[in-house]
């Protein structure tokens, strides 16, 4: 299929980006992440405000500013994966207006799960790679094996601000994911078990929902 849209779900900390990072590489997407593009822009002066004044504190960024980033980003692409977008229902509908996404994913873990990730993560400020301290350590510590950069943690991968982003998710994104459920074929997946065997199980139903999408 020359054209591919696929919506990443999941509580943070799920793994949406580790597991898009290689929806890219095996199906040939392009990885469109809102997180890291509000990072890149955090201190960019907008009619609301900056960006980092509400994800320092774990509040999800007005629509209006999401929406005008995505619709962007996907005038470039005819196959991608979208990673952290939509997470409102304004922003599901600002979706349909402007894309029509043929597959939505979801990763789910527990929320002691998104603790003790987000707690142990350290992120690549120049390429966004991330690292656990234990169980996916960069080669040499503290520093990217992608780019050699100094790894740092995000300023929202403090435990206050931990525990705020979990309440906006739950209260906010998990009606959007449940409203996809019903609209577009779904792939569930248990994010609880090591990357490998989460993206085996990923990988496969993703390429049978794929697949489905052309009979
Ligand atoms: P965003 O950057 O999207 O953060 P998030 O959704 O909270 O997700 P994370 O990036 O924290 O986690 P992830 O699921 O990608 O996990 P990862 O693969 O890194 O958004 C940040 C903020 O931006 C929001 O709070 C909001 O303010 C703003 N924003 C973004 N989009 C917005 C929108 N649409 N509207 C409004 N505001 C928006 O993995 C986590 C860690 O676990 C890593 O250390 C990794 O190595 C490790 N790991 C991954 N998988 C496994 C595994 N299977 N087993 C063991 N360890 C694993």
């Amino acid at each position: 299929m020359d054209e591919l849209g696929v919506l990443i779900f999941g509580p943070i900390g799920a793994g949406k980006g580790t597991q898009s990072r290689r929806l890219v590489e095996a199906f040939d997407l392009e990885h469109v992440e809102t997180g890291t593009i509000l990072r890149r822009n955090a201190h960019v002066e907008t009619e609301y405000g900056t960006p980092a004044e509400y994800m320092s504190k774990g509040e999800y960024v007005p629509d209006a500013v999401v929406n005008e980033i995505v619709e962007r980003e996907l005038s470039e692409v005819g196959r991608y994966v979208l990673d952290g977008y939509p997470r409102t229902r304004s922003q599901a509908e600002f979706l349909d207006g402007v894309a029509d996404p043929d597959v939505a994913i979801h990763i789910d873990v527990s929320e002691e799960t998104s603790v003790e990730r987000l707690s142990n993560r350290r992120t690549c400020p120049s390429c966004g790679a991330t690292y656990h301290v234990e169980t996916a350590p960069p080669a040499e510590e503290g520093a990217c094996d992608e780019c050699g950069d100094s790894l740092v943690v995000r300023d929202d991968d403090r435990p206050s601000v931990i525990r705020e982003r979990i309440e906006t998710y739950e209260e906010r994104t998990a009606p959007v994911v449940e409203f996809y459920r019903e609209r577009l074929p779904f792939v569930d997946v248990d994010g609880e078990r090591p990357p490998d065997a989460v993206w085996s199980s990923l990988s496969s139903a993703f390429a049978d929902a794929v697949d489905g999408l052309s009979n």
